[in-house]
């Protein structure tokens, strides 16, 4: 998400943070900033938007010294502003801190320290960090460290620096990546490695709970408890663009493999301590307004559109009001039906979609109140909405999209979740089991990741074929919808999804001997109706490879040639692990074909043109 660098040696410090964070830059940010320790004293400079603008500002006013930190912010507490990027510094500007991460419970903090009288300027959860370190400082900087992270809940990898000891530089991973770099005489941090690939290949890297306490002629590791932790130093071998990718040959590949931990952190925050209760701290629509919402209207764009699908079948599966779905560049142009008791959810990934956006516009100007799902805090969408829910996946490089798509699915389900307890449409236990089934879907998705061979096999068999088809009924058909569109974007094999029952009213004519159909059968109360209408594929010569539960695999066998298995979910919830193999399988088509995965031809990851 953000970008950490760090660094504390000879160099001319300034030119080394800028030089990693402009490293970063592939990630996607909105703001950047650094803290040097200076001459006189510690001094901070911050900008909005490229990171140009912060080497501008820094023409006029550099930050000469040898030890310092830097930042460059993907919105998620705050618009991206000059004051809210980061380093955050404390009231005495005395301590400087830079933080990947969201910190759950950083309004509960806030609360305590304006009660004591700390007053806050930015509107980020980091602040509160700084505050912190400030109170708990008693002349050791790794201490007051160690005692905060004691306050803090949620990920975080932070890096801070006080101007009371200019010699040192304290980074902590806590579920967020870092990285330290070793130098001769100075030593550095990076959340990635690209960030200090010019500088060093020598790296230690931290694991959840460490820390490491920097200076120019050492390194100590030790927990976040302060016991003292011997490594082996790792030598880094890739080339700057394998680094960008994170080791992997392309970013949908890696963003596939992001999905664990975009999905905890999009419900971060979001569900109460006891696991049992959705909690939507930034929501500003009230409970009466909620009570009184009569139709809901969900408008987005290709990927988006698709999650968009199975968020209707959630909203009228858990909170009963009806739900409609429509693409953004035909609701504008359909007079739709709109009231003051209408909510209109936008889905966008950039949040800059044009359609997406004029639509929003629409149905504003009918008096709908519009609450956006979107993966860019700052963006135009997330600002012209009234409300925001964010997906916090990160930024997304690749044109098809994958963790974006599958964060807005867990968006949806803690939307719709929240609906239901406002309205009683669910009871608090079944609230419970729904919650408790997603925490286990991070896992799930890793144990469908470690199957990559297989989908691969899978993708080789059907790559050389002209036509494909999807199948599936209920929230399998949403899924599949999906799953048709990424091989239509990545391989270029002409394919459709059809609600399984559908087929036999016209499309089944096109079923011959070899033609190759995935049929997705996970919703239960369906799958036997899936199966028949599997039988009508395989009596025309069709091949059927399907998606399905272990459990149901054997019985299934029967019917298909092939199964990629998933392990099992609620029926609401399967979209979110079925999409994950689906994904395997058009990445392994594209790669099969040869083709350039990341950037396929004729499509642009954000369309802000009509
Ligand atoms: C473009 C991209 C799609 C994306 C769609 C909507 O067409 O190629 O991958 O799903 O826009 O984008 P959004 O940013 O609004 O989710």
């Amino acid at each position: 998400m953000c970008g950490i660098v760090g660094y504390i040696g000879p160099r001319n410090t300034q030119d080394v943070l800028i030089e990693g964070l402009s490293k970063l830059e592939y990630r996607g940010y909105d703001s950047a900033g650094i803290a040097v320790y200076t001459d006189g004293g510690l001094k901070v400079s911050k900008a909005l938007g490229r990171l140009v603008n912060l080497e501008n500002k820094l023409e006029g006013a550099p930050l000469v010294g040898s030890v310092g930190i830097g930042h460059t912010r993907w919105a998620t507490h705050g618009k991206p502003s000059d004051v809210n990027s980061h380093p955050h510094t404390d009231a005495t500007q005395k301590f400087s801190v830079v933080h990947n991460g969201i910190i759950e419970n950083y309004l509960e903090l806030k609360d305590e320290l304006i009660a004591s009288g700390v007053e806050f300027v930015s509107e980020t959860d980091t602040e509160v960090i700084s505050h912190l370190v400030a109170r708990e400082y008693n002349g050791d900087i790794v201490e007051a460290v160690q005692k905060v992270i004691k306050h803090l809940r949620g990920a975080f990898a932070l890096a801070v620096l006080t101007e009371y000891e200019p010699d040192r530089i304290v980074a902590v991973r806590h579920a967020s990546p870092l990285i330290i770099g070793i130098g001769e005489n100075e030593n550095f941090i990076g959340s990635d490695i690209p960030a200090i690939l010019k500088y060093t290949r020598n790296v230690f890297i931290l694991n959840d709970g460490e820390m490491a306490l920097l200076t120019r002629d050492s390194v100590k590791l030790m927990t976040i408890e302060g016991n003292e932790i011997a490594r082996e130093m790792t030598y880094i071998e890739w080339d700057a663009i394998t680094a960008e990718k994170g080791g992997y040959e392309h970013f949908m590949h890696k963003e596939i493999h992001e999905q664990p931990r975009a999905y905890q952190d999009t419900m971060r925050g979001r569900v109460d301590e006891s696991g049992k209760k959705v909690v939507l701290p930034d929501f500003h629509m009230t409970d009466e307004q909620i009570k009184n919402i009569r139709n809901v209207q969900i408008i987005a764009c290709g990927t988006a559109y698709h999650a968009g699908l199975v968020g209707r079948t959630v909203i009228e599966r858990l909170v009963r009001i009806p739900v409609e779905t429509d693409v953004a560049s035909e609701y504008r142009y359909r007079s739709p039906i709109v009231t003051p008791e209408t909510l209109v959810i936008v889905v966008s990934q950039s949040g800059e979609t044009a359609d997406t956006l004029a639509a929003l516009r629409e149905a504003q100007a009918n008096g709908a109140h519009v609450l956006a799902i979107t993966n860019v805090v700052g963006s135009s969408i997330a600002r012209d909405a009234n409300d925001v829910i964010a997906t916090l996946a990160g930024p997304e490089i690749a044109v098809a999209s994958t963790k974006a798509y599958t964060s807005q699915l867990i968006a949806f389900y803690l939307l719709g979740l929240y609906f239901a307890q406002v309205r009683g449409t669910q009871t608090e236990a079944q609230v419970a089991e729904t919650l408790a089934a997603m925490q286990a879907l991070p896992e799930q998705v890793e144990s469908i990741l470690t199957r990559e061979l297989e989908a691969k096999a899978h993708a080789e068999e059907f790559s050389s074929q002209k036509h494909l088809f999807f199948i599936g009924r209920g929230l399998d058909y949403a899924a599949a919808q999906e799953g048709s569109l990424k091989l239509k974007e990545i391989s270029y094999i002409h394919s459709e999804a059809y609600a399984a029952g559908e087929l036999k009213h016209g499309t089944l004519a096109l079923i011959e001997e070899g033609v190759p159909v995935i049929a997705l059968a996970t919703e239960q109360a369906l799958i036997e109706k899936t199966v028949s209408n599997i039988k009508e594929v395989k009596a025309r010569g069709g091949v059927v490879l399907t998606i399905c539960y272990e459990e149901d695999a054997q019985e299934l066998l029967k019917s298909v040639d092939s199964v990629f298995t998933i392990p099992k979910t609620l029926p609401l919830l399967t979209a979110s692990l079925s999409v994950v193999a689906l994904q395997l399988l058009s990445y392994y088509a594209s790669l099969a074909l040869g083709l350039d995965v990341d950037k396929p031809r004729n499509l642009a990851k954000s369309v802000t043109v009509e």
